[in-house]
C-alpha cells in the first residue's frame, strides 16, 4: 500500500488557500502540479550547471548533456521503447502530432486515402489530420461512441479497411475519461496495412503504457500533465519509421555535416531536434519520470480508480447532475465530465472556485465531441496521485450546495 498522504507533502502548491479555503485541485487533465523534486531539479540546473548541450567540452556542458540524455533514457524505459533513439523531445503533444503529419503524413497520404480518428479526439489530434485530409483530398473517418459511452468497436471493425492509411486515436478521452482498447485498434490498423498513432496526452500520465505491447507506430504525450514542467513533449516513433521521415525543422543540431553545397542530417533522435532544446525542463522531466517510476504506474492507476469509483458512486446519486461517457468507473480514467441541468458549466466552475475547488469548464478543446454530446460544454473534475477521497467528499458537498444556490438564482 502506498502512502498517498505522504505523496501530497511533496507538492507545496497544495498548501495554498483559494478564497480563504484549502485548495482542492481537480484540474489535472489540463495540467498536473509539480513535486518539490521537479522544482528543485530546475533550480539546481540553473544554479549549478546551466550550459548548452552536445557541443561543449567543458564540465558543465558535459553534465547538462548527461542529464538531458539521461531523461531520454528514462522516458524510453517508462513507455517500454526498444531504444532511446525512438524518443524525440518536442514542446508538447500537439507539436509531436504535427511532426508526424508533416514528416510522415505529407509523404504517405494521397487523394482517396482514409485517416481514421474517433469522435472524442482533442483538437490536437483532430485539426492537423483535418488539414492534411483537406490538402491531400483524403477522407477523415470517425469511429463514433456506442450507447454506453464507450467507443463503438464494431464500427471500428467496419471503418478500418485497406483504404485506411493511419488510425490516430486517444489513449484516454480528456473529456469523459474513456479508456481506449489500443491492442484492438492497433491490430485492426496493422491487419489493414495502416499505421497506428496513439495520443497519450491523457493516458501516459495515468496508465501503465507499453509501446511494445500496444505495438503503436507513434505515441505522443506532454510532460506537464505528468508532474513535469511545461514546454516538454515526446514523440515516440518506431525507429524504422523515424529513419525514413525527413526532419520537420532545419538548422543547428539536426545536422551531421554542412558544406556550401549540401547538408546531411544527423542520426536519430537528434535529426528531429533542431536548435537549442528546452534543456532545463527536459532534465526536470526526467525527475518527474523517476517520481512516477518510484510510485509504480500500476499503483497510480489503482489509486485513481479508487478515487473515480468513490466519486462516481456519490455523483450518480445526485439527480440533477448528468455525467457523460461510460458510467462504469472500470472503463474510465480519473476524469468526470458533468452538467447540472439548465446551468452553464462556467457558472458551476465559478461557484466551486468559491469553495477553493479548481475544476475546468468549457469544450475542453473537443468541439466536435461537444456537438456529438449535444452540449456547449461540460464541467470537468479530474484526479491525480495527490487527490484524496476526503477532497472528493468535499467536492460533492460543494456540488450539492451549488445546486441550492443555482436553483435560487434560476428561480429569481
Ligand atoms: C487528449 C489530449 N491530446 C492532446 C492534448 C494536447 O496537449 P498539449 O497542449 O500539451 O500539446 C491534450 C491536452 O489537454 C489532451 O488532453
Amino acid at each position: 500500500m502506498k502512502n498517498w498522504k505522504q505523496v501530497r507533502a511533496d507538492f507545496p502548491i497544495l498548501d495554498r488557500k483559494i478564497e480563504g479555503k484549502p485548495l482542492i485541485y481537480l484540474d489535472n487533465a489540463a495540467t498536473s502540479q509539480k513535486p518539490l523534486q521537479v522544482i528543485n531539479a530546475l533550480k539546481n540546473y540553473y544554479e549549478n550547471y546551466n550550459s548548452n548541450i552536445h557541443r561543449g567540452l567543458h564540465t558543465m556542458s558535459e553534465e547538462a548533456t548527461l542529464a538531458y540524455e539521461g531523461a531520454r533514457e528514462r522516458i524510453a524505459r517508462f513507455i517500454d521503447a526498444a531504444s532511446e533513439r525512438e524518443i524525440i523531445f518536442t514542446r508538447n503533444a500537439t507539436e509531436a502530432i504535427n511532426i508526424v503529419v508533416e514528416s510522415w503524413g505529407k509523404h504517405n497520404i494521397q487523394a482517396g486515402d482514409e485517416i481514421v480518428i474517433t469522435a472524442m479526439e482533442h483538437h490536437s489530434n483532430f485539426v492537423p489530420w483535418q488539414k492534411l485530409a483537406e490538402d491531400k483530398g483524403a477522407k477523415l473517418v470517425y469511429i463514433e461512441l456506442a450507447e454506453d459511452g464507450n467507443l463503438d468497436y464494431q464500427m471500428a471493425e467496419r471503418l478500418i479497411t485497406n483504404r485506411t492509411k493511419i488510425v490516430a486515436v486517444t489513449q484516454m478521452s480528456n473529456v469523459m475519461g474513456t479508456v481506449v482498447d489500443l491492442q484492438k485498434l492497433g491490430s485492426l490498423a496493422h491487419l489493414n496495412g495502416a499505421k497506428f498513432l496513439v495520443d497519450g496526452a491523457q493516458g501516459v500520465p495515468h496508465l501503465p503504457t507499453s509501446v511494445r505491447e500496444s505495438d503503436c507506430d507513434f505515441l505522443v504525450f506532454s510532460l506537464h500533465k505528468m508532474l513535469g514542467p511545461t514546454g516538454v513533449g515526446v514523440l515516440y516513433g518506431k525507429e524504422e519509421l523515424l529513419d525514413l521521415m525527413p526532419p520537420m525543422l532545419y538548422g543547428g543540431d539536426m545536422i551531421s555535416s554542412v558544406t556550401r553545397e549540401k547538408t546531411t542530417v544527423n542520426e536519430l533522435p537528434w535529426k528531429f531536434e533542431a536548435g537549442t532544446p528546452n534543456i532545463a525542463d527536459v532534465i526536470a522531466s526526467g525527475v518527474a519520470i523517476d517520481y512516477l517510476l518510484a510510485l509504480g504506474m500500476e499503483n497510480v492507476r489503482a489509486h485513481e480508480l479508487d478515487l473515480t469509483r468513490h466519486a462516481m458512486d456519490l455523483m450518480l446519486k445526485l439527480p440533477s447532475i448528468k455525467i457523460y461517457g461510460p458510467q462504469n468507473p472500470e472503463l474510465k480514467g480519473g476524469v468526470i465530465s458533468f452538467n447540472y441541468e439548465g446551468v452553464h458549466p462556467h457558472d458551476m466552475g465559478q461557484i466551486l472556485n468559491e469553495s477553493g475547488i479548481a475544476i475546468r469548464a468549457g469544450h475542453h478543446c473537443c468541439q466536435p465531441l461537444m456537438k456529438t454530446l449535444g452540449v456547449m460544454g461540460t464541467a470537468r473534475a479530474s484526479f491525480y496521485i495527490y487527490n484524496t477521497k476526503e477532497e472528493i467528499d468535499f467536492f460533492v458537498e460543494a456540488l450539492i450546495k451549488a445546486e441550492k444556490v443555482l436553483n435560487y438564482v434560476a428561480c429569481r
